[in-house]
């Protein structure tokens, strides 16, 4: 039995990609092991976050959590700074990560931009802070989309540098569970970038807060090509390729299968049925998520009962590296 932890912002609604690429794996997760799932607000600030807007969103995303049918009794559901072990530990494995290292994450790269110099220390640390997020419970495996996978190396090679600086196998390797049909989810308006809660254009995303209509319109409007048929290139039909793969996610048929029955159809069969799916899978998660944000009460109590159970875990540890690393505890 391992012990599986994952993580998601709280910067703003969640969509179709977080659904498919993480959340949907982590429901069939806590059936087998013991899981923690954290939102990641001290991720989140190294952008500036409205403080308002910050606290709204890790409510809703707690919301979103269980209404997608995690159990907070079964999974520790909180918030990564209502654990303090996270930062500590990763002020320690800051001591431990070549900056060579870090200058090869393209997160980085990509959300610095051009102005390099103008990024916060916090943006560039961000990939230690993830580190120190699995291995404090000293996680096993850890779900997550495609995007993350750099990250999830870097985490692995840190925990190896620690071991050996300290000559114990201490923290475990953490294996990426990258799962699913739609491991990336691309934008609606260009299949060649992957959908994402900073894409300016709402068009871009299905929000997991989205009503039928929003969701029916979305896909209508979904950028396709001039091609006859339905057929999966993705080279040649990034956005059609995408909106199968989305396909085969959502209804946990094989993409080969929808591929096969859509082959003779164009788009005015394929887009209603792809909405009708996604309507009736995500409809009942939106009503859910309504219904648990009307009783911020009830939310606070998951996430206070979901941070004592990984604090738990968490203090033993760090108790545990502080002696390894020789710091005093009086
Ligand atoms: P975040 O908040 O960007 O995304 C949360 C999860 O959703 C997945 N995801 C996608 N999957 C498929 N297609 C997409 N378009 C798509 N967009 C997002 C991400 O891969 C992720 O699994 N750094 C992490 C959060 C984090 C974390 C951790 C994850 C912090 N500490 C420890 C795992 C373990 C992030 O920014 O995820």
């Amino acid at each position: 039995m391992g012990r599986v932890l994952s993580g998601i912002q709280p910067t703003g609604n969640l969509h179709l990609g977080n659904y498919l690429g993480a959340i949907k794996n982590w429901l069939t997760m806590q059936q087998l092991h013991e899981c923690l799932y954290c939102i990641v607000d001290l991720h989140a600030i190294t952008v500036f976050q409205n403080p308002a807007e910050l606290l709204k969103s890790t409510r809703e995303t707690a919301a979103a959590f269980i209404a997608c049918g995690i159990d907070p009794k079964k999974s520790a559901i909180f918030n990564q700074s209502a654990v303090p072990e996270h930062s500590e530990l990763a002020w320690i494995l800051n001591c431990h990560t070549p900056l060579g290292w870090l200058n090869r994450m393209t997160q980085f790269k990509e959300k610095a931009g051009k102005h390099r110099e103008n990024a916060v220390l916090g943006l560039y640390a961000y990939p230690v802070l993830m580190a120190a997020d699995i291995l404090i419970y000293k996680a096993t495996h850890v779900p997550v989309g495609e995007d993350q996978k750099q990250h999830l190396e870097l985490a692995r090679d840190i925990a190896g540098a620690f071991n050996r600086a300290y000559g114990r196998e201490f923290f475990p390797q953490p294996e990426p569970l990258i799962l699913g049909e739609a491991t990336r989810v691309m934008s609606l308006r260009d299949g060649t970038k992957k959908m994402s809660k900073s894409d300016p254009s709402d068009q871009s995303r299905i929000a997991l807060t989205d009503d039928a209509d929003a969701i029916a319109n979305k896909f209508k409007k979904a950028k396709t090509d001039m091609e006859p048929g339905i057929t999966y290139d993705e080279e040649k039909r990034p956005e059609v390729a995408n909106l199968l793969r989305i396909f085969a996610a959502l209804s946990g048929r094989p993409r080969a299968e929808i591929e096969k029955e859509f082959a003779n159809s164009g788009f005015g069969q394929f887009k209603p049925a792809l909405a009708e799916l996604a309507i009736t899978k995500l409809a009942p998660i939106t009503a859910e998520m309504r219904r648990l944000m009307a009783d911020p009460g009830y939310i606070d109590s998951v996430l206070r009962d979901g941070a004592e159970r990984a604090r738990a875990i968490a203090t033993s540890h760090m108790n545990e590296v502080k002696d390894m690393v020789g710091m005093l505890r009086v």
